[in-house]
């Protein structure tokens, strides 16, 4: 059996609809899950809904609608935004399902019979927009106002129970601190020490059920108490793999994915999965997972995401992107936009610019000019190299070398810009290579040494078009797959077995029927970068190239 891969997303709330800040994640995820099952690894990625707690009983109340019937209509918004989006998540989960209800039960009930459960009195600031209790002193910081939305605080006095959080800090910072990359990025990993280190008190895990007209989970020795939302949705991560087994047919069967590679998250997120969500581990001695990843968020045009500003980022919006590029270009701009776990920027203008620099008039280019080349003058056939050949382009190689060595390194740290750069400096490389040959020239002289040169030159820029749309794959599969289809044999279209390095190029009969951007297998076209120049000013300078051609 392979090495497994298990990679998952948060699970989202359905009290809103879906916007860029959910897809972001979701498409992280997407290109780890996709990647790792291209390198032969048996993955498992996991998406899904948070469905109970207050929030959902608040919003489905303004609506005149009972929680499940919100939760059902929202959740079919994620999953439709999901397959709009190329996503090839393996599980969906919500947490309103009984496969995930009664193993946090039973979870609960470990952590009883463990002694890490206590029933106690709650009194304090409560902020119901986070369903968080707040300190007293981050009141009285904040004028007893949520730091995170400015509302006023609500005081909550309950009976409660309470998790021994407390007991675990000391082995939970021990833990932090010898694990590198268990929190990341390291600037969180920090953050998250130092508020440890300020102290951290037992956690309140249970709320009265009628307090949300009975949407949650009954604390299975108290069904008076809900099982607090947070701890309910954690759970979701071990209870999708049929963790704890509970008897009803799914007990283990994707045990041997735990613990997870990483649990990709929001940086806002990040207590709860880094303090909470392990210390309930250690509780209950399962294994931690080995990476918790929180990434940056999104403004949008220079500002903080708002409806009323007009520049929210809706699934509308994400939907007239895709259908203006393509659901890859918008994949691709975000993942490339930032370093994956700083804040970013969306913007219209930055989209255009990366789209056609990047793309239309990088990769794109370059898939263009190679096909058209071995077109004319290898009658459609990719040439093989002759044996002696490859002296030159050296450079090209290296580049291909640089971008096969470093991308495990670099998706192992989510670092999906710096493969998204080494692709950027192939093709840049092999676009200088062909400036320097000038193929177009060469391809005039008849004489057989001409010939072999050109054939090999040639091979060279497929080849390095072979491992850049490799590489590319698991951010835009489906252009990927287009250009990889261009090279003239379906099997360069394989990642595993077929290796990403040099002189692995199946050589074979170009698609194309003798014409620059005809049409190839039916579906597939040469055209598939094009740059954007609608809405552009017409008097102002243009800020990009022409495409190159011939
Ligand atoms: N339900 C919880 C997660 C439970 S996981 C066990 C939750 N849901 S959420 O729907 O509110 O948010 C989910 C994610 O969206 C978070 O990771 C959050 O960081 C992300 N984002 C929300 N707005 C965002 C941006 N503007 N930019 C980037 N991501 C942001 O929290």
């Amino acid at each position: 059996m392979a090495k497994t891969y298990y990679v998952t997303t948060p699970i989202y709330y359905v009290n809103d609809v879906p916007h860029i800040g959910h897809s972001y994640t979701t498409i992280a995820a997407d290109v780890l899950a996709r990647y790792h099952r291209a390198e032969g690894r048996d993955v498992h990625f996991l998406t899904g809904t948070d469905e109970h707690g207050i929030k959902i009983v608040k919003a489905a109340a303004e609506r005149g609608v009972a929680p499940r019937e919100l939760a059902d209509e929202v959740v079919v918004q994620f999953v439709d935004l999901w397959r709009e989006l190329n996503i090839s998540h393996d599980d969906f989960i919500r947490t309103s399902e009984p496969r995930h209800e009664r193993r946090v039960q039973e979870l609960i009930r470990r952590l009883l019979a463990r002694d890490q459960i206590y029933l106690g009195k709650y009194e304090g600031w409560y902020d119901e927009g986070q369903e968080e209790f707040v300190t007293e002193s981050t009141a009285r910081d904040h004028d007893y106002k949520s730091v995170i939305t400015g509302k006023p605080l609500a005081r909550y006095s309950e009976p409660s129970y309470f998790f021994r959080l407390a007991r675990w800090v000391p082995a939970l910072i021990e833990y932090i601190q010898a694990h590198a990359n268990f929190v990341a990025p390291s600037a969180r990993r920090n953050e998250v020490l130092s508020k440890l280190a300020a102290g951290v008190e037992d956690l309140s895990i249970s709320r009265p059920l009628e307090k949300l007209g009975g949407w949650g989970v009954p604390m299975p020795n108290d069904p008076a108490h809900s099982v607090y939302v947070w701890i309910d949705a954690l759970s979701n991560y071990v209870t999708a793999l049929g963790i704890p087994p509970i008897g009803d047919g799914q007990d283990g069967a994707r045990e041997r994915f735990w613990p997870v590679d990483v649990h990709l998250i929001g940086k806002d997120i990040l207590w709860f999965h880094s303090v909470y969500w392990p210390a309930m581990l250690m509780a209950l001695e399962l294994p931690l997972p080995k990476c918790i990843f929180a990434h940056g968020w999104w403004t949008s045009e220079g500002k903080k995401m708002s409806k009323s500003l007009g520049n929210f980022i809706s699934r509308e919006t994400i939907r007239a992107i895709a259908r203006e590029y393509s659901r890859d270009v918008y994949r691709y701009f975000l993942l490339r936009q930032v370093p994956f776990g700083s804040d970013g920027d969306f913007s219209h203008e930055m989209l255009r610019r990366r789209y056609n620099g990047e793309l239309a008039n990088g990769i794109g280019n370059l898939l263009s000019r190679t096909v058209t080349m071995i077109d004319r003058y290898f009658d459609r056939t990719t040439p093989t190299p002759a044996p002696a050949a490859g002296s030159e382009g050296a450079e090209v190689r290296a580049a291909a070398e640089a971008l096969a060595t470093g991308a495990p390194e670099a998706m192992a740290a989510c670092r999906f810009q710096t493969v998204l750069d080494g692709i950027g400096e192939l093709t840049g490389a092999t676009d200088r290579f062909i400036d320097a040959t000038e193929p177009f020239k060469l391809a005039k002289d008849e004489n057989p040494a001409a010939r072999e040169r050109l054939a090999d030159i040639l091979y060279t820029c497929a080849e390095a078009v072979r491992i850049a749309l490799l590489y590319l794959r698991p951010f835009m599969p489906e252009s990927a797959d287009r250009g990889l289809a261009q090279l003239g044999n379906r099997e360069n279209l394989a990642f595993v077995p077929c290796p990403r390095v040099w002189r692995h190029l199946f050589a074979g009969k170009l698609p194309c029927g003798g014409q620059k951007g005809a049409l190839l297998l039916g579906e597939f076209e040469i055209h598939d970068f094009q740059p954007v120049t609608s809405g552009l000013d017409p008097g102002a300078p243009s800020v990009f190239r022409d495409v190159k051609t011939l």
